[in-house]
């Protein structure tokens, strides 16, 4: 069994990455912090407890940090994709009850070092595996304020693309929030997993997925958990196809992340030079990816080129079906 930590921005796809962390059955959730991009923190963090409670995760603590990037004003927000909550459903507005629970007190980087820090100096032989989910600013500001935490993790993100972006022609959100948090994070020389949009892209939560999600079971009727989640999904999917022309489902982005740490037999990767590019007007947040393997510079990032992605929905419905007997 695996400890993780997710840092998310909770979020539509980044609650099905709680679900299937805080569910699979290879993973120990150590915790959860949160970060501004597809909302306020304020918003990502109550997003983040509600989804915990509703599922039954009610031990697992919640820690909200940074509400801004690390050198920029503000964060880009994303309310066209995830809603004004950050969390909408098809009417607008929140779709998961109001748990009522409290963040941790306390700054997120400190509270996940000392939790990776604990769980590290009792399992030594075994890595923490940090996955994040949102903007980068909690991790660079980890790595940044404790430099020895990089011999404690593996970090493992969902963001990035080595072509073409989605907020920007070549930047993928994640990453354009806080592209000077992820160049602390692609510099920091911990092993670095980076799940990118052609890869997320593939998961797509289409009619059939939904289909074999609710016919589970046997029961035969749709569980309330179970339409919630596809109140969440049906709202993402349809945003998704505004914003972008998507037909066919939601993506899962998060989850492919979280998939990545639970079974990295179901993809391709490739190690390869990947530096974040800071400056540029046009193109700030890019992940420049070389694939053709040209830079002297060393191979600093293992991206995922192709995942299962049957293999994926089994591991995701089979988290859905677990979180509902619960
Ligand atoms: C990423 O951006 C967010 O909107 C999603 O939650 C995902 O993490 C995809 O670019
Ligand atoms: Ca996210």
């Amino acid at each position: 069994v695996q400890a993780v930590w997710l840092d998310c921005d909770p979020g539509h796809d980044d609650a099905m990455a709680i679900l299937l962390a805080g569910y699979s059955p290879a993973l120990q959730l150590l915790g959860v912090s949160t970060v501004a991009s597809n909302q306020v923190v304020e918003k990502t963090t109550r997003n983040a407890l509600d989804m915990l409670d509703l599922i039954g995760l009610t031990h697992i603590g919640v820690v909200m940090g940074q509400a801004k990037p690390l050198l920029r004003p503000a964060a880009l927000l994303c309310p066209e994709i995830h809603g004004e909550t950050g969390l909408d459903g098809p009417q607008g507005g929140p779709v998961l009850p109001h748990s009522g629970r409290q963040a941790l007190p306390g700054k997120a980087a400190i509270v996940m070092f000392e939790a990776i820090q604990q769980h590290y100096g009792r399992q030594p032989q075994q890595r923490v595996q940090l996955v994040c989910t949102g903007a980068l600013t909690n991790a660079a500001l980890l790595l940044l304020l404790y430099p020895e935490v990089a011999g404690m993790i593996e970090i493992t993100i969902m963001g990035g693309a080595l072509g073409v972006g989605n907020t920007g022609p070549v930047q993928e959100f994640n990453i354009q929030v806080d592209p000077e948090a992820a160049r602390v994070v692609f510099e920091a020389g911990v092993p670095l997993t980076m799940v990118p949009l052609e890869v997320t892209h593939t998961a797509l939560a289409t009619p059939e997925v939904l289909g074999r999600m609710f016919s589970r079971g046997g029961a035969g009727s749709i569980s309330p958990f179970k339409a919630l989640v596809e109140l969440l999904l049906t709202f993402f999917a349809s945003t998704y196809k505004d914003v972008f022309g998507f037909h066919g489902g939601a993506p899962l982005h998060d989850p492919c992340a979280i998939a990545a740490v639970i079974a990295p037999s179901i993809f391709k990767f490739e190690l390869m030079r990947v530096d974040i590019e800071t400056v540029s007007p046009l193109a700030a947040g890019q992940t420049v990816c070389d694939i053709w393997h040209q830079s002297s510079a060393p191979k600093n990032c293992r991206v995922a080129r192709e995942m299962d992605v049957d293999a994926f929905w089994e591991l995701m419905l089979a988290a859905v079906d677990a979180t509902d007997l619960a």
